[in-house]
Parts: C-alpha cells; sequence; structure tokens
C-alpha cells in the first residue's frame, strides 16, 4: 500500500509527531510512504510543475519483519527524498520546487518531535513541516479531480489526513466523491482502464489536529493541550502584573465555536469569569452578574481579576461579546483599572507539550492500521481518543456531530449544544 499523509488547515502543535508516527509505522508495516506539501492545495497542484530532476533510487517497500537495528541504519537518504533545510525547497540535493507529493522514508522524519543525537534530528518544532493550507481549490468539484489525478499518477491508494473540522469534512467528501471522480478521468482518458480497476477504493482516516478541541467524538484534538498551555502561561504572566497594580484583565482566547480553550484555561488559571458560545451568560442582562460576581470576588479580598472570552462567545441573542466591550463594562461599572489582552497566534505555535507527542504518535499508529484494514464496505474512520484510549469513529458521523454542535448554537438551542459537546453534561 501506498499511503499519504498531508495536515490541513490552522497548524497544531503535534502535527510533524503525527506525519512521523504515520511514516514510521507504515514503513514498519511494509508500506510506501509519502507526505504531500501544502495540505489540500498540495494534493491539487501535484507534480506537474516539478523542474526536472532525476528520479530518486528508492528502496521498495521494506518486510515488516525485518526490524533489527541494521534495517533502521540501512534506511538512509536514498530511502526518501530527504526534506532536509526546513524550507522544504530542497531535498538532499533534489530540487521540490513544483513538487508537492514527495515520496519520505525513516530518515526524513527522524527527530520531528524529539531532540535526539541523530545529525538529521530537528529541534523539537511545532506548526507541521511539511506545511499546511486552507484550499478554496479543494473545495471545487474542479479541484478534487485534479486532486484524484494527481494520487493517481502517483499510485497512491491511501490518504491520512490531519486537521480540523473543516479539513475532515473534505477529506470525507473526497471519499464519498471518489468514484465519481475516477470515471470522470477515465471518461477525459486521463487514467487507464487498469488505473480505474486498481484505485476504485481510496483509503482514507482522519486524525485530528485542531487548537480548538471543538471536534465531537473525541475527548482531545491534536494540539489543544499545548494551546492550553501555552494560554496558561500567559495568564501566569498576567497574574504579576495584574497582582502588583490590582488591575482587572480581559483576555481574548481563540477557539472559533468552541468554548474548549476558554474555559479549561479559566478552571487551570482561577479565572473570575469565563465566557464560551455554547452557554452563553444565563442572567439578562448578563452584565449585571458578571458585575455581581467580581465585586464578591473583590469584597473576599482578591486583587485582581481575570475575564476570559471566547473568540466565539456572544450573549443568548447570538450578539458577540467582545473583550474591548466587557472592558469597559468593568471599567464603567466598578472602577477597575482594566487592560484587554488578546493572545492570538501565540497560542498556536512553539513546541509540542509531552501529550501532544504522545497522543500523535499513538493515533498514528492507529491510523496506519485503519488504512491497512480499510474496505470499500466499511465507513472512513476518525482516529479519537476516548477515557485515555485510542478510538476508531466513523468519520462522516464524527463529522456531522461535530457540525450539528455548530448548528444548535446558531439555533440559539445552547443545551442541546452543551450535551453534544459533552453527553454528561447537566444543568
Ligand atoms: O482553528 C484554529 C484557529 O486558530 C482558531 O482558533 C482561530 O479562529 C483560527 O484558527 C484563526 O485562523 P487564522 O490562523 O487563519 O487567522
Amino acid at each position: 500500500m501506498k499511503i499519504a499523509v498531508l495536515t490541513s488547515g490552522g497548524d497544531s502543535a503535534g502535527m510533524n509527531a503525527v506525519v512521523r508516527a504515520v511514516v514510521k509505522a507504515g514503513i514498519l508495516k511494509g508500506c510506501e510512504t509519502w507526505i504531500v506539501r501544502e495540505g489540500y492545495e498540495g494534493l491539487v497542484r501535484g507534480n506537474a510543475d516539478a523542474e526536472p530532476t532525476e528520479t530518486p533510487s528508492l528502496k521498495p517497500a521494506v518486510d515488516v519483519k525485518v526490524r533489527e537495528p541494521s534495517f533502521i541504519q540501512n534506511l538512509r537518504f536514498g530511502d526518501g527524498e530527504l526534506l532536509r533545510d526546513g524550507t522544504g525547497d530542497h531535498t538532499g540535493g533534489r530540487t521540490l520546487k513544483g513538487r508537492y507529493i514527495i515520496r519520505v522514508g525513516w530518515d526524513d522524519v527522524r527527530g520531528w518531535f524529539a531532540e535526539c543525537e541523530c545529525a538529521l534530528s530537528r529541534p523539537v518544532q511545532g506548526g507541521t513541516l511539511i506545511g499546511t493550507a486552507r484550499s478554496a481549490a479543494f473545495r471545487t468539484q474542479e479541484g478534487r479531480l485534479k486532486a484524484a489525478y494527481n494520487l493517481i499518477k502517483e499510485g497512491i491508494d491511501a490518504l491520512a489526513v490531519c486537521g480540523g473540522d473543516g479539513s475532515l469534512t473534505g477529506a470525507d467528501v473526497f471519499r464519498a466523491e471518489w468514484p465519481q471522480l475516477l470515471q470522470t478521468l477515465h471518461a477525459n482518458g486521463q487514467i487507464t482502464d487498469e488505473q480505474l480497476q486498481k484505485h476504485g477504493h481510496l483509503r482514507i482516516v482522519g486524525l485530528v489536529g485542531s487548537i480548538d478541541n471543538d471536534m465531537s467524538m473525541t475527548d482531545l484534538t491534536i494540539g489543544a493541550p499545548t494551546a492550553l498551555h501555552r494560554i496558561c502561561e500567559a495568564i501566569d504572566n498576567i497574574h504579576s502584573t495584574a497582582n502588583s497594580h490590582s488591575r482587572a484583565f480581559v483576555l481574548e482566547v481563540m477557539g472559533r465555536h468552541c468554548g474548549w480553550l476558554a474555559l479549561l484555561a479559566g478552571v487551570s488559571s482561577g479565572a473570575d469569569f469565563v465566557f464560551i458560545p455554547e452557554r452563553p451568560p444565563q442572567a439578562d442582562p448578563w452584565e449585571d452578574m458578571m458585575c455581581d460576581a467580581i465585586k464578591r470576588h473583590r469584597e473576599i479580598g482578591k486583587r485582581k481579576t481575570i475575564v476570559i472570552v471566547a473568540e466565539g462567545a456572544h450573549d443568548s441573542q447570538l450578539k458577540p461579546i467582545q473583550a474591548s466591550y466587557v472592558k469597559d463594562v468593568l471599567a464603567d461599572r466598578l472602577g477597575l483599572d482594566t487592560r484587554v489582552t488578546t493572545l492570538g497566534h501565540i497560542q498556536r505555535g512553539g513546541r509540542p507539550c509531552a501529550w501532544d507527542r504522545i497522543l500523535p504518535t499513538l493515533q498514528g499508529l492507529e491510523a496506519v492500521d485503519a488504512l491497512l484494514e480499510a474496505t470499500p464496505d466499511k465507513p472512513s474512520y476518525m482516529i479519537g481518543m476516548r477515557e485515555n484510549r485510542v478510538t476508531r469513529v466513523p468519520l462522516m458521523e464524527a463529522v456531522a456531530m461535530t457540525q450539528s454542535v455548530t448548528a444548535a448554537i446558531k439555533a440559539k438551542d445552547f443545551e442541546k449544544a452543551m450535551s453534544l459537546r459533552d453527553p454528561e453534561f447537566q444543568e
């Protein structure tokens, strides 16, 4: 089997560990492994504009039974087309310009998530070394047709996609459309009878890489724990200055339609008040409720005030709650010297925490197994986590359930939104 792995949508810490795990597990299971640069955009662009280059001499896929050290030692440069300069522009002397779908080997991903003594080791890095994009082209059927052609041209029959709900929705659409795309390519004379036969089924698996932790049917998404750490570090720093001046701080955190980062940051930092999209303040006007709570906290001796606003927060009528407005309320009603801090992309960057190395490694192994076991009559799976165990759930169901949370919020059915996020939620 030839597996390609790509990262898509907003980057998150742990995506490199996903690529590493899929590549290494793929090789150990006897597969040929590829990466796609720049997410779905790379799939659409393929290698059509590649500068002429010598075809690298690649070793055949390795027998899974061969595991002694010599196996690893032998997997040197020749096994893949090394992405050696971090920009993805050069690879062991061969240019990657115009090439988006690239064969990789063991060494290509060595040290992608941990410091090691290996000469090829990279420092621990966040983000995604193979690039990501939010591809407009892949949202069109024309783009997906090109993507299908590019995969078939390289003989790739399995795809591991690491991204958020939008990216996994894309994966789901791609798989559902695959037979039709194939027929069109065949009718256009772009693929042969033999290719039509061989690639009748696209194996696809989703790994959830997103700082937002907004995907249903999994407890934790890859990158969310690191982003939460970043936010906590930032709040720790704010605590000291807030305390010194006895100030109030309103922090805006990311998360799109999901309040997980805001809520957990609030719990971890002892915040005074938190605004999340799934559960807007119940009182009307909410300003009174917030001021009462903060006044009480001040009366019992707190010198500082921390309010966390999820970027997607709104009131019960869906009117956005902005950090600047919260600041004005605190200043005008309680006379607090108040500042706003928007954490922005600092939350998304930086080294993955331990959990964002463990989670992708375990899930990457499971993803390769799911691809190997995929059959046309089974659904595509999303690799998740439930009560500390790696799980496989139908990708389509997870995507649909995630979308229904957003729909419930838009319909102001906040109870439903909360219970979809957490089936055990009770008032
Ligand atoms: O989905 C991840 C995320 O960081 C969201 O929390 C945020 O709303 C969005 O991406 C920001 O996107 P961009 O990086 O395109 O500004």
